[in-house]
C-alpha cells in the first residue's frame, strides 16, 4: 500500500493535479497497485483557509505519508503577504522539503524529437535532442543556512554545507548516472570563490572512486550556464548545489522549449518523496483549461518509480505520453502552427489515460 498526500495548491495547481490523478488511477487499476490518495491544502489556498500555508494538518499527513503530489503554490497576490515566511514559497515549499528530509531534487531536461521546433537553440545544434538530468541538492547551502535575516540596513544569507551532505547527494548523482546510457557527471561549482565550493569539488572526486563506471568532470557555474546554451548536448547528469541547481534547473528547462512537459522529484532517505511538476503555478491561465498536465502526469510516473516500487506502470505512463505526443496531440503551449488540434487540460489528461489503460 502506497499512501499518497496530494496537495493541489494554487493557480492551475487543482486542474492539473486532477489529471494526474485520473492517470495514476488508471495505472493503479491496469497494474493492480494499491494506492491510497488523501487530500489536503498547501500554500495561498491553505493561508486564505488557515492563515498558514502548510497547516498542521498537512505537515502531519505529509510525515506520514509515503509520498507527496503536490501541484503548484503562490500567485501575486499571496506575494503581498507582509510576513516572508507566511508566503507559499518560504511558508510551505521550503519548510516541507526540510521537514521531510527531501535533499535530493531530480530534474529531467529532456527535448523530444517530436518537440524539437519548441527548443529556442537554432535547430543544427541540437539534432536529436538532448537528455539532461539535473540532480540539486536541496536541503542545504544559501537557503537554509544560518544566521539569516535582516539587521537594519545589512542582510545575511549564510552557505553553508557538510562533507555528509555533499556525499549524500553525490551518491544520487553517481546512481543515476549508472542507470543511463552515457555514465557521466558533471559537478558544477564555484571552486575559484568559494569555500563551500572547495570542499564539494574534493567530496565529490573522493565518492567518485567508488563508480569507476561513472566519468566525472567539473565545471565551474558561469562556464556551465554558457555552455548549456551553446551545446546542451554534451550534457548528462549534472550535480550541483541548491542555489546553482534552482538556476541552471531552469536555464535547462527553458532549453526544451516546453516547461509544461518536465516533472521533478525531491527524494529523501527511504524512498520517501515528493512530486510535483517542475514549473509554478500559472495564476494568469488558471481556471482557462489552457494548462499542459504533461508535467504533473509524469511526476505521477516518477512517483510510482521511486516511492511505489513501480517502474513498469512509471513506464507505461511515459509510454502513454510519448505516444500521445508522437500522434501529433498537443496543449497550447507546445503547439507549434503545424499541430493538428490543440487540446484541452482534461482532453490531454483523458487520452493518457486512454493509452495508459489500453496501450494497444
Ligand atoms: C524551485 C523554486 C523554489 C526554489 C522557490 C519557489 C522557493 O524556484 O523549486 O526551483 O528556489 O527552490
Ligand atoms: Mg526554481
Amino acid at each position: 500500500m502506497t499512501h499518497i498526500a496530494v496537495l493541489r495548491g494554487d493557480g492551475i495547481g487543482p486542474e492539473i493535479v486532477e489529471e494526474g490523478l485520473k492517470v495514476l488511477r488508471a495505472a493503479a487499476t491496469r497494474f493492480k497497485l494499491d494506492l491510497t490518495f488523501t487530500e489536503a491544502l498547501v500554500g495561498g489556498a491553505a493561508y486564505d483557509a488557515t492563515g498558514h500555508p502548510l497547516p498542521d494538518a498537512t505537515r502531519s499527513l505529509c510525515e506520514g505519508a509515503d509520498a507527496v503530489y503536490l501541484g503548484a503554490v503562490g500567485g501575486p497576490k499571496y506575494d503581498k503577504i507582509p510576513d516572508p515566511n507566511l508566503r507559499p514559497e518560504r511558508g510551505a515549499l521550503l519548510p516541507l522539503r526540510k521537514i521531510l528530509g527531501l535533499y535530493a531534487n531530480l530534474r529531467p531536461a529532456v527535448l523530444y524529437p517530436a518537440l524539437a521546433s519548441a527548443c529556442p537553440l537554432r535547430a543544427d545544434k541540437v539534432v536529436g535532442g538532448f537528455d539532461i538530468l539535473v540532480v540539486r541538492e536541496l536541503t542545504g547551502g544559501l537557503y537554509f543556512g544560518q544566521p539569516k535575516g535582516w539587521e537594519g540596513d545589512r542582510a545575511v544569507d549564510t552557505c553553508v554545507y557538510t562533507k555528509e551532505e555533499i556525499v549524500r547527494i553525490t551518491r544520487v548523482a553517481f546512481e543515476s548516472a549508472r542507470r543511463r546510457p552515457r555514465k557521466s557527471v558533471m559537478s558544477v561549482d564555484k571552486a575559484n570563490v568559494l569555500e563551500t565550493s572547495r570542499l564539494w569539488r574534493t567530496t565529490v572526486e573522493e565518492i567518485a572512486k567508488e563508480y569507476p563506471d561513472v566519468t566525472l568532470t567539473h565545471m565551474l557555474v558561469d562556464a556551465c550556464a554558457m555552455a548549456l546554451c551553446k551545446n546542451p548536448q554534451q550534457f548528462d547528469v549534472i550535480l550541483t548545489e541548491n542555489l546553482f541547481g534552482d538556476i541552471l534547473s531552469d536555464e535547462a528547462a527553458e532549453l526544451t522549449g516546453s516547461l509544461g512537459m518536465l516533472p521533478s522529484a525531491s527524494l529523501g532517505a527511504g524512498g520517501k518523496g515528493l512530486f510535483e511538476p517542475s514549473h509554478g503555478s500559472a495564476p494568469d491561465i488558471a481556471g482557462t483549461g489552457k494548462a499542459n498536465p504533461l508535467a504533473t502526469i509524469l511526476s505521477g510516473a516518477l512517483l510510482l518509480r521511486y516511492s511505489a516500487g513501480a517502474e513498469e506502470a512509471a513506464v507505461a505512463i511515459e509510454q502513454a505520453v510519448e505516444r500521445v505526443l508522437g500522434d501529433g496531440f498537443r496543449t497550447a503551449d507546445i503547439a507549434g502552427a503545424d499541430a493538428p488540434g490543440v487540446l484541452n487540460c482534461t482532453q490531454m489528461g483523458d487520452l493518457v489515460v486512454k493509452y495508459v489503460t489500453n496501450p494497444n
